[in-house]
């Protein structure tokens, strides 16, 4: 169940969307969060789900005016982070959809997107939003082959969609609130179920991806599963994105998570 939604400010210029979700019984919960960019053209980043939606409009709408947003930024197409973007078209007339053509087509028979309401943005290329230009690369972990991550060079803000996942007991804004030995674990585990076949890919060339990224000049690396990243918790990040290979690998519960979970709500009713 929804915990909350709301906006945090994170730097001059950007607000979270925290949206916290914490399902029945479970140990941890999951962070469904978005992002505002207050630039001279406001810039919405990603929708998140579609139980938020009114609370996500709510939010949005106290740091900037729906009339003003001009680009809705999707880093991919999951469900999580498309959740009110029908929503948003229809609040945001003013605002492009920054996707892709593949995104675009994975989303067929789900949410039709108007081709004149929209800009196709692929990894390595760039987005001028009019007082600076936004860079997308894709994350060398992902869970959708449409992810872009979104870097503002200007002022090193970094969108990274699901890049960064940390699942936690508790809703947090930044990494120094968790404990960092349960932020470690928590973020190699969740990266292997992000892309389980990490572990086939060669691990130099996988490197080399994370070197890409470590590489932009992050100063804020905020995202939609965990904390906000700034100053030693970035370069704590970078170094558990090259260990994500190495694992562990935990896996997902099954049959007998499932049974425990009914079985605790037949108690709790
Ligand atoms: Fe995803
Ligand atoms: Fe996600």
């Amino acid at each position: 169940m929804n915990q909350f939604i709301r906006p945090v400010q994170i730097t001059a210029e950007a607000h979270l969307i925290q949206s916290f979700w914490n399902e029945h019984g479970a140990p941890v919960g999951v962070h469904m969060n978005t992002m505002v960019l207050a630039s001279r053209q406001p810039v919405v980043f990603d929708t998140g789900v579609p139980a938020d939606r009114q609370g996500w409009l709510d939010a949005v709408s106290t740091v900037v005016d729906p009339d003003d947003v001009r680009w809705n930024v999707l880093s991919h197409d999951d469900h999580d982070h498309t959740g009110s973007l029908e929503a948003a078209v229809e609040h945001f007339p003013n605002a492009t959809v920054v996707a892709s053509w593949w995104m675009t087509e994975r989303l067929v028979g789900s949410i039709e997107l108007d081709p004149r309401r929209m800009s196709w943005v692929v990894s390595g290329d760039s987005l001028d939003i009019g007082d600076r230009t936004l860079v997308f690369q894709r994350p060398p972990i992902y869970d959708s082959p449409a992810t872009r991550a979104v870097f503002d060079p200007s002022t090193g803000l970094f969108w990274a969609g699901d890049l960064g996942a940390a699942l936690g007991p508790e809703a947090v804004v930044h990494a120094d609130e968790m404990p960092a030995d349960e932020l470690a674990a928590s973020f190699v585990v969740a990266h292997g179920w992000i892309s389980p076949w990490i572990a086939l890919v060669d691990d130099a060339k996988h490197q080399a991806e994370v070197t890409r990224i470590a590489d932009l000049g992050i100063t804020t690396w905020a995202q939609t599963h965990g904390p906000v990243y700034e100053g030693a918790h970035i370069d704590r990040a970078i170094e558990l994105l090259r260990a994500v290979p190495r694992g562990p690998v935990v896996p997902q519960p099954g049959q007998a998570g499932l049974d425990a979970i009914v079985a605790s709500m037949l108690v709790a009713a």
